[in-house]
């Protein structure tokens, strides 16, 4: 099948609490899911803030791609944006964050900010492919609430 005709069969819609442990499965296989953060938690957490805005992307009743997104009012965030590793280069990502975009220009956001581990820096290119731009900016964080217990 041409890349075009699989990128069809993908259908992007708002995550449902059946979603969980495929979703949960596809952020460990691409290495998202960090000691500090609980998935399943932010999974919560996100049911109670615009959870139409968590998205997922199912093909043949399968979930392959996810993309959680908001918007604070100011900004526009993407987080756990994920593709299926047997899946990846069928543009499914860009397809992914086109509709964020859709979805967060409709709201009236002006602007999308994402943050991008270190250790996964080979990911850049990928947003570069699609528009973005590495903002001369810290990226500065302070954890309000522990998921799990300190290490050491
Ligand atoms: C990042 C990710 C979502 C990309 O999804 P994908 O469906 O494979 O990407 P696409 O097929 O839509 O790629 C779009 C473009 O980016 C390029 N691209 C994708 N991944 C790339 C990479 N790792 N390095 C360089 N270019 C990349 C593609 O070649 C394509 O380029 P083109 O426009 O010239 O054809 C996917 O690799 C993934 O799930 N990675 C693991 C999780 C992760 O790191 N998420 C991001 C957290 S910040």
């Amino acid at each position: 099948m041409s890349a075009a005709g699989t990128v069809r069969e993908l259908r992007i819609r708002p995550f449902d609490r059946a979603d969980t442990e495929p979703v949960v499965a596809l952020w460990r296989a691409a290495g998202l899911v960090v000691p500090w953060n609980d998935p399943y938690l932010d999974i919560e957490r996100k049911l109670g803030v615009q959870p139409e805005l968590f998205l997922v992307g199912e093909a043949h009743g399968a979930v392959i791609a996810t993309a959680m997104v908001g918007y604070d009012g100011h900004r526009g965030w993407v987080n756990y944006l994920a593709v299926d590793g047997s899946r990846r280069g069928e543009r499914l990502g860009a397809r992914l964050m086109a509709e964020a975009e859709r979805l967060l220009a409709e709201r009236g956001c002006p602007k999308l900010n994402l943050q991008v581990r270190s250790t996964n820096a080979g990911v850049i290119e990928f947003y570069r492919r699609i528009g973005y731009q590495v903002d001369e900016v810290a990226s500065l964080g302070k954890r309000l609430i522990a998921d799990a217990p300190p290490i050491g």
